[in-house]
């Protein structure tokens, strides 16, 4: 049981739009980490991997029996984030402070949601030593799944396997035509990862964001990715648009596909184009600065790029202000429910979801 005590208004989207957002850019990686096939994290840049084009023609279903996936059950909090943290601490000697720290994940929620309000969404935030942390509510998140179709597992496993497909460890440089031809069979796992931590900032916010990112467009490893921004790529896959409502559907989709590449900086996007059965029909890259543009030259009036980022702004200020209010260590849940108008703040029985590594660290 929670009590709601704060409303925001997502609509009418016009009092988002004279605002001119300041956002801190680019953004600026402050560190980053690996997940390896089992999971166990690494400091270091050891699962960032290189794009390298896939053959046109390639089947996104073949070795779906062997698929090896991440048991997305289990609820990671914010932990390899925090885990970071605690290094970069370590390391430097310094407190990493922002008003926000978050998953990517959160931040493309806020972002899209003045032009998506359909699927509803649950959040936990808790302020601990002047920063805002939120995570997902996971159970949420599990419980929310709509009922599987058929194809569904199929369909997800298309865009690990184009990830596959698309990318090799190392540097591109050094790869070999075998092992540019090998990559169709292997063994597709989504247990590994590479993650980058980067230091934004919406108008007076400071954020602190974590997220995936699937490759990197030149030198691997990135010989010195804090003060040079590497060239990062962002994989997606999408049904090859032929008829009109189909070409609709995927200038809303490339929102997200911006958004989820905008918060972390990454520059490129490469999207595969399949046909109904899976089978990679065409390859388009795409600049990740150029998308709001395409969007609004189409004439189509789907989404602004401008209102997406001054809404997220007067989001974070609401969020940051209200818990502000409140004595450190409240807890608090933020809610969309499904086709609302409104997103709600309210507190929640006492309970922190921060790692105890964490929290042992910074307490000391
Ligand atoms: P596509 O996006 O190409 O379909 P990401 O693109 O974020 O790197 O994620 C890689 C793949 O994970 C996605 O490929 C999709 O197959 C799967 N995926 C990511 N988010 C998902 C979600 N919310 N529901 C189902 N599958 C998801
Ligand atoms: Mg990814
Ligand atoms: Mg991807």
């Amino acid at each position: 049981m929670s009590t709601s005590i704060h409303t925001f208004s997502i609509t009418p989207l016009t009092q988002f739009s004279n605002r001119n957002s300041q956002i801190r850019r680019p953004q600026q990686e402050i560190t980053h980490f690996s997940y390896d096939d089992h999971r166990r994290l690494h400091h270091d840049q050891s699962s960032l991997k290189s794009y390298y084009p896939p053959p046109l023609g390639s089947d996104l279903s073949s070795g779906f029996e062997s698929f090896r996936k991440h048991d997305s059950s289990i609820d990671e909090h914010l932990d390899g984030l925090l885990e970071a943290i605690v290094e970069l601490e370590r390391r430097s000697g310094k407190k990493v402070s922002a008003d926000v720290i978050t998953w990517r994940g959160m931040m493309t929620k806020l972002m899209t949601l003045p032009y998506d309000i359909r699927d509803g969404f649950e959040m936990n935030a808790i302020k601990f030593q002047d920063s805002i942390f939120i995570e997902e509510n996971h159970s949420y998140q599990l419980n929310s799944q709509s009922v599987p179709y058929p194809r569904q597992d199929l369909m997800t496993y298309w865009g690990y396997k184009f990830e596959e497909i698309s990318t090799l460890p190392g540097n591109p440089s050094d790869f070999s035509r075998e092992t540019i031809e090998s990559r169709d069979y292997n063994t597709v796992n989504n247990e590994q990862q590479f993650c980058s931590i980067v230091k934004t900032g919406f108008g007076g916010v400071r954020l602190i964001i974590g997220g995936e990112v699937d490759a990197v467009w030149d030198q691997n490893p990135p010989p010195d990715p804090l003060n040079k921004p590497p060239v990062y790529v962002e994989l997606k896959t999408s049904k090859t648009p032929r008829r009109p409502h189909e070409h609709v559907n995927f200038e809303r989709k490339m929102l997200r596909f911006w958004a989820q590449s905008f918060l972390l900086g990454i520059a490129k996007i490469v999207v595969g184009f399949r046909d109904n059965e899976g089978i990679l029909e065409g390859l388009e890259e795409i600049e990740t600065t150029s998308i709001p543009g395409i969007a609004r030259r189409s004439g189509r009036q789907l989404w602004d790029g401008k209102v997406s980022i001054d809404f997220t702004t007067t989001i974070l200020e609401w969020i940051k202000e209200t818990i502000g209010r409140a004595p450190e260590g409240t807890l608090w849940r933020l809610a969309h429910a499904p086709g609302s108008n409104t997103v709600d703040l309210s507190i929640l029985p006492q309970n922190s979801f921060l790692s105890s590594t964490f929290l042992e660290w910074r307490i000391i």
